[in-house]
């Protein structure tokens, strides 16, 4: 926690961040209305707001939008000519991420889709399949981990090489490695299948980093698309 408040204090300062405000908003208007406080940290918002300017995405997926912080990010890092499509299973959680989406100013280049991964991912593929809407080129997989493995699916399949999947929680404090919890947890199964079905995929070079943030101990998976 120290770590961070020290390195947060130099290298995110409010003053050199122009979403600083609309991020904090989102964050405690989240809460406010009752939302888990689950977002990424400031840290790793950042970190994948940096790895959509290091490698130019400008057309960004996201499932699991939560209040909006991650995307907000995310379309921070696009610029101006940067979209997000960010999918939400729950309609109140949907109308809370668009009010912070809002606040930010950001409403004409975050698009909130309403409904379960599951169903909605593999209708964007059709859409991207069919030349009615241009393949993704960043996209970041933060829903149920039940269904990690068939995001990536869906996500390899609208994307093109070099860009990149980023997956949330993948370590969970180190349950991923716990085979009790592989059993019992379908949200490590699921990330276990994800882990294991990406080793062996050859449209993808894979690896997972893993994260201390606060008293938070997880990690991400990031893939390359060949
Ligand atoms: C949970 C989900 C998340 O996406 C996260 O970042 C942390 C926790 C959860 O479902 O518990
Ligand atoms: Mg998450």
């Amino acid at each position: 926690t120290a770590v961070d408040q020290y390195t947060n204090a130099h290298l995110l300062a409010p003053s050199r961040n122009k979403y600083h405000e609309a991020l904090e908003f989102a964050h405690s208007n989240s809460l406010v209305r009752g939302l888990p406080d689950i977002a990424v940290f400031p840290g790793q918002g950042k970190l994948l707001s940096m790895q959509i300017q290091i490698t130019g995405a400008k057309n960004i997926l996201e499932v699991g939008t939560l209040g909006g912080y991650s995307a907000i990010w995310m379309a921070a890092g696009a610029g101006e000519d940067g979209k997000v499509t960010t999918v939400e299973v729950n309609p109140d959680t949907k109308n809370v991420a668009e009010e912070n989406i809002a606040h930010a100013g950001l409403s004409d280049r975050i698009t909130v889709l309403l409904g379960p991964g599951i169903e909605v991912l593999p209708a964007l593929l059709k859409e991207v399949e069919a030349g009615k809407r241009p393949p993704f080129d960043f996209v970041f997989i933060d829903a149920d981990k039940e269904n990690n493995l068939a995001y990536f699916e869906c996500a390899l399949r609208m994307t093109k090489p070099r860009s990149c999947i980023f997956v949330d929680n993948v370590v969970r404090r180190g349950r991923l490695v716990d085979e009790a919890a592989a059993k019992d947890d379908p949200r490590i199964a699921g990330t276990r299948r994800l882990i294991e079905a990406v080793g062996q995929d050859d449209r993808v070079d894979a690896v997972v980093i893993q994260t201390v943030a606060d008293k938070n101990y997880d990690g991400f998976l990031m893939a390359l698309v060949k």
